[in-house]
């Protein structure tokens, strides 16, 4: 790895976000490509076991090769001190919860619009509030033990670049969408939708959400966010200011409260391998 895990912990603590070079050799590239299929997202091919659970089912199904793959995936992160970085920048312990690989074909649509993963999609939708108040709770709370709060490590096993299937996060961005979290779930402000950054934006820019925020956040930190998130008023909501551009072997760490999005990879198809590592929180 080119910076130390201090350095990237601190940048990811500060700011949200941290992009890394070349984190995997070329040997573990390597040796990951030829592992790796090409699974769609979310399909049950795309996720590596990481719990005990999870290995029992595949020893059960005798999928060895998936059980080999995940021992050699939790072993580069190990080499690469994830849990570490993470933990550095929780200040609590942390867990691997998840490794996933998957596959996004070339197209001219976003793999994912502007959003953060917390926040609630439609307040119409009494599911999604449900949602909401599940992580939130669990984020926050002093009486469970798993957070749902986990930072991403995001890794490219394609060249990526804007309009080429890029991450794009916007920093500082965490500490909005976390106040906005905390805001609603101690009952200072109504439940609303806050998942897209066009919704969040809302929220914040309303007087007496501002108000409150400005208690927890600077306000110049504040205006900040509003500056940098402008664009998505204009006709075409979108740029590439917060694109990180890597060489496949690069990745991007960030706290999963940030907003971030996946650009249209409308050159090359995509691949990336995912490793997300929760909050094990303080209990009173
Ligand atoms: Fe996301």
């Amino acid at each position: 790895m080119e910076q130390s895990i201090e350095i990237i912990s601190n940048e990811i603590r500060e700011k949200g976000v941290a992009s890394v070079n070349n984190i995997l050799d070329q040997d573990d590239l390597e040796n990951i490509l030829r592992i790796v299929k090409k699974p769609k997202k979310g399909s049950s091919d795309s996720y590596f076991p990481t719990r005990f659970s999870q290995f029992f089912i595949k020893l059960i199904k005798l999928d060895f090769k998936k059980v080999n793959n995940s021992f050699f995936l939790k072993k580069i992160a190990k080499k690469l001190d994830f849990k570490k970085i993470a933990e550095n920048v929780f200040g609590t312990e942390a867990e691997l919860q998840m490794i996933d690989c998957y596959h996004n074909k070339q197209s001219n649509d976003h793999i994912l619009s502007w959003h953060n993963d917390i926040g609630i999609r439609d307040i119409n939708n009494p599911n999604a509030l449900k949602i909401f108040y599940n992580a939130a709770d669990a984020t926050f709370s002093t009486k469970k033990k798993n957070s749902a709060r986990g930072i991403k490590f995001f890794i490219n096993l394609t060249d990526v670049k804007s309009d080429n299937g890029s991450l794009a996060v916007i920093p500082y961005s965490d500490k909005i969408v976390k106040s906005v979290c905390s805001l609603i779930l101690n009952k200072k402000i109504n439940p609303v939708s806050f998942w897209s950054l066009k919704s969040l934006r809302q929220v914040v820019n309303q007087k007496p959400v501002k108000e409150l925020l400005s208690k927890e956040i600077h306000i110049e930190k504040i205006e900040n966010f509003l500056d940098n998130t402008k664009f998505i008023e204009n006709e075409t909501p979108d740029t590439s200011r917060f694109d990180f551009n890597l060489k496949r072997g690069g990745a991007v760490i960030f706290d999963e409260l940030s907003v971030h999005r996946g650009s249209a990879p409308k050159k090359t198809d995509r691949i990336v391998l995912r490793f997300v590592y929760k909050k094990i929180n303080v209990l009173n």
